[in-house]
């Protein structure tokens, strides 16, 4: 199977968190597309969606899915997002798409957070995929320098503004042994406004597609 058949294989699988009358939470990449598509075939048995990221909004709008401000909900149900890597204990390395702050909000705001991927997202360490830090445009060096004292090496996501009107810093070379000390970390450096680090709040369920099928692993 090609890797877009495992995506939208697992993004399929996702459909049975959603319950009828639901306001679902929708992340952002290219599994999630896949999701959103599937998403539009039940389309009249939910009540929309909240999306982390312009892109997905669109996508949403596109299929006739109404999409909410957060704001304007409150908690919602369930959150369905994609990963960059996934490690057995479910803590995520997320952001290649830029969307990470949006992602890390409404992964918050949700009280199931049901990964999809497929299976070569799944690694030992976190650490091999670099880790995208959203930072306000005037500290990028500053908070560069800061990156390399706690031994990456930063590398700016040039010609890429996110949707929030920030920066993105792709981290290479970290070593990643204790995902939730490190995402405190970078969050503490002033200029950063959110890293692609999901451990703090991890995922609860991670869908992984193979050519077997789909695996549902939790913590
Ligand atoms: C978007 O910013 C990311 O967090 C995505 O969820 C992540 O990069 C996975 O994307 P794909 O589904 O495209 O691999």
């Amino acid at each position: 199977m090609t890797q877009d058949e495992l995506k939208q294989r697992v993004a399929e699988a996702a459909l049975e968190y959603v319950e009828d009358g639901m306001i679902v939470g929708v992340g952002t990449g290219s599994t999630v597309n896949f999701f959103i598509d599937a998403l539009a075939r039940i389309k009249g048995r939910i009540d929309g969606a909240v999306s982390s990221s312009e892109a997905s909004s669109t996508r949403l709008r596109a299929h006739g899915i109404p999409v909410y401000e957060l704001n304007a909900v409150g908690p919602l149900p369930v959150y369905i997002d994609g990963a960059d890597e996934s490690d057995p204990q479910l803590c995520l390395t997320k952001g290649g798409g830029g969307a990470l702050t949006r992602e890390k909000i409404v992964a918050a705001a949700s009280e199931r957070f049901v990964c999809i991927a497929d299976a070569s997202k799944l690694v030992e360490r976190l650490g091999r995929f670099p880790l995208p830090v959203e930072v306000i445009p005037m500290a990028r060096s500053h908070v560069a320098r800061q990156l390399l004292k706690l031994g990456g090496q930063p590398v700016w996501r040039e010609q890429f503004v996110t949707d929030n009107g920030n920066l993105i810093l792709d981290v290479h070379g970290l070593q990643i042994d204790d995902p939730r000390g490190l995402e405190r970390a970078i969050n503490d450096i002033a200029g950063v406004v959110c890293n692609g680090l999901f451990a703090l709040r991890p995922a609860d369920v991670l869908l992984l597609a193979s050519a077997e099928g789909v695996r549902r692993i939790t913590p």
